[in-house]
């Protein structure tokens, strides 16, 4: 079943477009990976949580672009720091253009981030919103240089990895949410409850990600797979293994972990050693979407079901 409404798909790209007309080479490499596709899934969840209460999508789409926005951004750097040459199934932005452009590329989407919160009409909805976007940009910042950090560490623990995954990934996903919530003007109680969903699905989400780095399949994901191995990330499927395997098998992860000409071979044993790992991450997604499911409750049925939808989506996707 196809989860998401394509007719907002199609509105959310129409109006991203807009934003990124311009001359040179620095828009052109802004646009390289912007107009590459991918899920949409932040400006969605904006636009499909302002229709719980809010009935004129135009009021809330530039906060919706404005949230896809920064996440390209994000990419575009994330793909620097990871080494990564492949995104959405095309060459990264940095391969393209070099390094020095890449990042300027990253710094101009984030800026027409913020051209997008001025243009929301409210004011006042649009000083809010300023608050929660700003906010999380400064917690991807926090949780990416975590991420970075763990590399060199061997004894990273669970409760370590869910905040540094809470803010690298999730803080933009409940912020997502909020602004969607903050101009569709839900209640107090209706905004906290949306958080507490947001929460638990930014976490499923980056954990399933972290999944289909390993058994994901290239052409659906248009990333490389066994990434996450070659720069030595300490997911949650790799705490978990290092906290569980007998010793020889530890130390042969922990061999290929990290290595970056490590061969097509290496990687397919140390995806073998982490099977059962893979499974108990499997289960931990299951239970971050349960859990949010639950807190959707207090609205109509007919009305969260497109908020029901996305939850089963991130637990199900292979892309
Ligand atoms: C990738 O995000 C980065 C993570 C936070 C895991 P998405 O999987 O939403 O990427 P696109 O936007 O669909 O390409
Ligand atoms: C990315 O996490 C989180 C960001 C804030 C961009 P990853 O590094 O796992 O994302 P991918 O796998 O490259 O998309
Ligand atoms: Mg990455
Ligand atoms: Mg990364
Ligand atoms: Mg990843």
């Amino acid at each position: 079943m196809e989860p998401f409404d394509k007719d907002i798909l199609s509105l959310i790209d129409r109006e991203l477009n807009r934003y990124l007309e311009g001359e040179g080479t620095i828009y052109k490499a802004s646009r390289h990976l912007l107009l590459a596709g991918g899920k949409r899934i932040r400006p969605y969840l904006t636009v499909i949580t302002y229709m719980l209460k809010g009935e004129r999508i135009e009021e809330v789409l530039p906060a919706a672009l404005a949230v896809e926005l920064i996440h390209n951004y994000t990419l575009i750097h994330d793909d620097i720091m990871d080494n990564d040459d492949r995104r959405r199934g095309i060459p990264t932005v940095h391969v393209v253009y070099g390094k020095p452009m890449a990042i300027l590329a990253g710094d101009l989407l984030y800026a027409k981030a913020f051209v997008a919160v001025s243009d929301i009409r409210d004011s006042k909805k649009a000083h809010e919103v300023l608050k929660v976007l700003s906010r999380s940009c400064v917690d991807v910042c926090v949780g990416q240089a975590m991420d970075m950090e763990f590399e060199e560490r061997e004894n990273i623990t669970m409760e370590e990895y869910l905040e540094m995954i809470s803010k690298k990934t999730g803080a933009l996903i409940v912020t997502s949410v909020e602004i969607g919530a903050i101009i569709g003007e839900c209640s107090p109680e209706e905004r906290e409850a949306l958080r507490e969903y947001a929460k638990r699905i930014g976490l499923a989400f980056q954990i399933q990600d972290d999944i289909l780095d390993l058994i994901g399949n290239r052409d659906k994901i248009g990333k490389p797979i066994g990434s996450d191995i070659r720069e030595g990330k300490k997911t949650l499927i790799v705490i978990h293994a290092l906290q569980h395997l007998p010793e020889d098998r530890k130390r042969r992860l922990l061999e290929i972990l990290g290595k970056r000409d490590a061969r097509e071979e290496e990687i397919e044993e140390a995806i073998e050693i982490l099977k059962d790992s893979i499974e108990f991450a499997r289960e931990m997604v299951k239970r971050y979407v349960t859990e949010a499911k639950e807190y959707l409750k207090i609205f109509d049925k007919n009305k969260r079901k497109k908020l029901e939808d996305i939850a089963d989506f991130i637990m199900e996707r292979v892309y």
